[in-house]
């Protein structure tokens, strides 16, 4: 399902260029569960952005779901995203201002006005998740963990193939955490590819396979 080869990205600085990820290939197959673990500044969150569609990388190549993102236009890359690829990080991300319900639909607005059947969707994710009682609530009304199973509501919004997560668990106490970390577990389960890259030791032990990275590289697989 996600494919990365040889990838490099270099960021560049005042003080001289910053290698951040240097030649790491990596494969996640459909039903996979996939930690990538190092500690921070090795290049987690460099490498789960450019698996995503989210930062050209300098050198290699990503596949998702035998599609090179970085192959298509801007526009028809966002909505290969939106229809592909779930996303979640460790700050939510969540529209402050939108409700619970309307933050979960919004990655249905990317592609078009929410039809009868993503609003059933993001009904039965709100079902699943526990959040019934808050779905008229804004975020900041929330807990953490009631915030995180928003984000990952959202994220699955359009059956994504593709789930990414960043330190999805960096915010969240430890029975919110194994929510989290076993709702991902399900969806690998039921047949999709997860990512996960985090410092987390506990969190990685939901994982099928656990990659160790350091400074820009992976160094166990
Ligand atoms: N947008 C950026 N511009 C410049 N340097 C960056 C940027 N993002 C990350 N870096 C640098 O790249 C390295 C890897 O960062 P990152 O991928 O965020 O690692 P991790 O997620 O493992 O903490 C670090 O040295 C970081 O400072
Ligand atoms: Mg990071």
């Amino acid at each position: 399902m996600l494919q990365i080869d040889n990838v490099t990205k270099t960021y560049s600085h005042s003080q001289g260029p910053v290698r951040a990820v240097g030649d790491v290939s990596l494969t996640v197959n459909a039903g996979a569960f996939v930690a990538v673990q190092g500690p921070s500044g090795c290049g987690k969150s460099t490498l789960l952005l450019m698996a995503g569609g989210l930062l050209r990388p300098d050198g290699g190549a990503v596949n998702v779901d035998s599609t090179d993102p970085y192959g298509l236009k801007p526009d028809v890359r966002a909505e290969f995203r939106a229809r592909r690829i779930g996303f979640v990080f460790q700050q939510f991300h969540l529209v402050p201002y939108l409700t619970i319900r309307e933050n979960i639909l919004a990655p249905g607005m990317a592609i078009a006005t929410p039809d009868a059947e993503t609003r059933s969707r993001a009904d039965e994710l709100i079902e699943r998740f526990g959040l019934a009682d808050r779905q008229h609530h804004v975020p900041g009304k929330l807990s953490s963990g009631e915030r995180q199973r928003t984000a990952l509501a959202r994220a699955l919004l359009n059956r994504p193939s593709l789930l990414l997560a960043d330190e999805p668990t960096g915010n969240l106490d430890h029975d919110n955490a194994d929510i989290v970390l076993n709702d991902l577990k399900d969806f690998a389960k039921e047949g999709g590819a997860v990512l996960l890259v985090t410092h987390d030791d506990r969190a990685v032990s939901y994982a099928d396979s656990v990659v160790r990275m350091q400074a820009g590289k992976i160094i166990r697989d």
